[in-house]
């Protein structure tokens, strides 16, 4: 069975005919070929890969069907910078180094934005248990905690920590 739905997906309304147990994640990568949201752990919601926010919330897409969007607002990670202007976000990532092959980037970003929305000027521990449904391989998350920290103080007008690559060498 089918069903016509019709998703804003990064500010675009976007209508198809989906079959009913099409998986969200499916619709924005195969249907919208917005293949920036990433499968990693073929569709059990452990990997976090797949995140992206419907009605500014974060949720694993591989956790919804199409037909669950229907009516609603997703934004996935090419949605985040504004024309051709990096989220705030996107700038600490690259500042201090919080990726390296970036399959997880996508989801961690999108989750990590949510999280910073709902979390003024969070701890290091608060951001470390916001991360623990995306998982990655190749950082040991320590840049990724750092970036998301430094993003935070930015918006509030504090001057983060800066990389490692801007500290001062030692003597
Ligand atoms: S693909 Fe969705 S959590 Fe891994
Ligand atoms: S940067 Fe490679 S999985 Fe996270």
């Amino acid at each position: 069975m089918k069903k016509e739905i019709t998703v804003t997906v990064n500010g675009e309304a976007i209508t198809h005919t989906v079959p009913l147990r099409l998986l969200l994640v499916d619709f924005i990568r195969d249907e919208c070929g917005l293949t920036g949201t990433h499968v990693g752990c073929t569709y059990e919601g452990r990997c976090g890969a797949c995140t992206v926010q419907v009605d500014g919330r974060a949720l694993k897409s591989c956790m919804k069907l199409a037909v669950q969007a229907d009516g609603k607002e997703v934004t996935t990670v090419e949605g985040l910078a504004r024309e051709d202007r990096l989220h705030n976000l996107q700038k600490a990532f690259s500042r201090y180094h919080a990726l390296q092959c970036g399959y997880c980037t996508g989801g961690i970003l999108m989750n990590a934005v949510d999280f910073l929305n709902e979390n003024i000027n969070p701890s290091e521990d608060e951001v470390r248990r916001a991360l623990v449904g995306n998982l990655c391989r190749c950082t040991g998350y320590s840049h990724i905690v750092e970036a998301i920290l430094a993003a935070s103080a930015m918006r509030h007008g504090l001057k983060p920590v800066p990389p490692p690559a801007e500290t001062e060498p030692a003597p």
